[in-house]
């Protein structure tokens, strides 16, 4: 519970925020899209998320291109079945790659691109349902706090977004984070984001 619960949330944070300092047209474009429906006289609140698809879109985007768990968790069949057409015997133990499935060219252009566009006015959700995209699992062994890991990410990163501009301290600092995972589970940017800085936007009773 205690590290299904924490590193997967921070770590979809951290990349988030991570690549789009990288790409600051998407900082802009989420910003815009913050600045119109919550404006800079309050805070973000959890009920706004519905009505930002931007963000939902960065989000998305994030646990495709950085899922936290890239294996899943180890499953065992109980019986023999048939997985993407291979034949498991019973008893089994079975890795999923997400990774690999989000990153698999015969479903996603361009997949290593960091392109939250590409779920706009798509149906692809990521709960379980839509097998191209697994980061929380599927099934009955699937994350039971999918809802919860997604809301407590969507609303740090739209706060952070919404409350602050970003660059990085200095112009080396962009280059410098790259979007290598660590080697550990969760997976990590291998640089990590402490070289950024944030500076204020919102009005002072916001606060
Ligand atoms: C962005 C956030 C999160 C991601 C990406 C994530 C991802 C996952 C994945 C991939 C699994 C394994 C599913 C499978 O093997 O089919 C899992 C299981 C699990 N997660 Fe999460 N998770 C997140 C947040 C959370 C949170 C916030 C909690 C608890 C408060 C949590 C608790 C658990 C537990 C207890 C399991 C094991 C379920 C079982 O074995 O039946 N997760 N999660």
């Amino acid at each position: 519970m205690l590290n299904g619960g924490t590193h997967t949330t921070s770590a979809t944070i951290e990349w988030a925020v991570t690549e789009t300092i990288r790409h600051p047209r998407i900082l802009e474009k989420a910003q815009q899209e913050l600045e119109a429906v919550v404006g800079l006289h309050r805070r973000v609140e959890e009920s706004d998320l519905e009505k930002l698809p931007y963000l939902q879109c960065i989000v998305k985007e994030t646990l495709r291109r950085h899922p936290p768990a890239p294996l899943l968790v180890p499953h065992m069949s109980t019986q023999a079945c048939k997985v993407g057409g291979y034949d498991v015997p019973k008893g089994t133990t079975v890795f999923v790659n997400a990774y690999a499935i989000g990153m698999d060219q015969s479903y996603w252009e361009n997949p290593l691109e960091f392109l939250p566009e590409r779920f706009a006015g798509t149906a692809v959700d990521v709960r379980g349902q839509d097998f191209e995209l697994l980061p929380f699992g599927s099934g009955r062994r699937s994350c039971p706090a999918m809802t919860m890991g997604l809301k407590t990410a969507q609303l740090a990163v739209s706060s952070l977004f919404h409350a602050f501009d970003w660059s990085a301290e200095i112009p080396r600092a962009v280059k410098d984070l790259t979007t290598d995972e660590g080697f550990c589970s969760p997976l990590w940017p291998e640089t990590p984001l402490l070289k950024a800085v944030a500076t204020p936007k919102l009005s002072k009773d916001a606060y």
